[in-house]
């Protein structure tokens, strides 16, 4: 895999680079999001959860119901404001289209935005890449059940929890129980890497797992002087 198959807020594509490779043939992302860990290791059984109702069609899409062709015919340079819902396209390639909008597209906004035709979005390379390379994820998972309920099921397996960070951005997803999210990332087997961040805002610091600091990663970019830059922060099973 050369890039991510759709975008998403909070994705680690870039950051897997620098995280720790995984120690086990199994792979496991109890909050999936966009998947970024797992896609640098495609070729693993990777099991994925996620809760938000856009990205499990997606999910389920891309692993198991596009084609190379439908990607191919999902259109580009797509007037800015239309509704990517009027299209005639089938629910995984609206989606698609829809998640190369915008970085945070987490909502219900489902139109083509100004910058949706700009490189790095939705151009003709994008599609001929995610075309050519959505097919390492058809023998991955997807889990029905919720992230903490997956983290239940002890395994021995890579283990990668990028859950909704507590002092940030939270998605549109139920409140996470963080004290319950350590107590089942401590009990559960194999090797696990956590992700969490300090407050964007005050700079508080979670204190659920005895985090380390991970360097600092630019979340949107601006102009150049005024990118928002998250400090990250990792906890790793010894
Ligand atoms: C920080 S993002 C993950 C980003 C991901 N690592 C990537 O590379 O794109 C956290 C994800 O957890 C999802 N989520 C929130 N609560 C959840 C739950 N209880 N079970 C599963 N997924 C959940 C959110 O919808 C969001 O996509």
């Amino acid at each position: 895999m050369t890039g991510p198959l759709f975008k998403w807020f909070g994705s680690k594509w870039l950051s897997s680079k620098t995280l720790p490779k995984p120690e086990y043939e199994t792979i496991i992302e109890p909050f999936a999001g966009g998947a970024g860990y797992s896609l640098r290791y495609a070729s693993h059984k990777v099991t994925l959860c996620e809760t938000d109702p856009h990205l499990k069609v997606l999910w389920r899409w891309l692993i198991a119901g596009a084609t190379e062709d439908e990607i191919r015919q999902i259109p580009i340079n797509v007037p800015e404001g239309t509704d990517i819902r009027s299209l005639g396209l089938s629910k995984g390639a609206e989606t698609l289209l829809k998640t190369w909008q915008r970085t945070n597209n987490v909502g219900d906004c489902w139109t083509i935005s100004p910058w949706g035709n700009k490189p790095g979005q939705w151009t003709a390379n994008t599609r001929a890449r995610v075309a050519a390379e959505f097919g390492e994820v058809a023998h991955w998972c997807l889990s029905e059940s919720g992230g903490l309920d997956l983290l239940s099921s002890k395994r021995e397996a890579t283990w990668f929890i990028d859950p909704p960070y507590q002092y940030n951005y939270q998605y549109r997803s139920l409140p996470v129980d963080y004290t319950r999210l350590a107590a089942l990332v401590r009990d559960n087997a194999g090797q696990r890497v956590v992700c969490e961040a300090l407050c964007a805002k005050t700079s508080a610091r979670p204190t659920w797992l005895p985090f380390a600091d991970f360097g600092s990663r630019i979340t949107s970019r601006r102009k150049p002087e005024n990118n928002h830059h998250s400090r990250e922060l990792i906890w790793v099973s010894p």
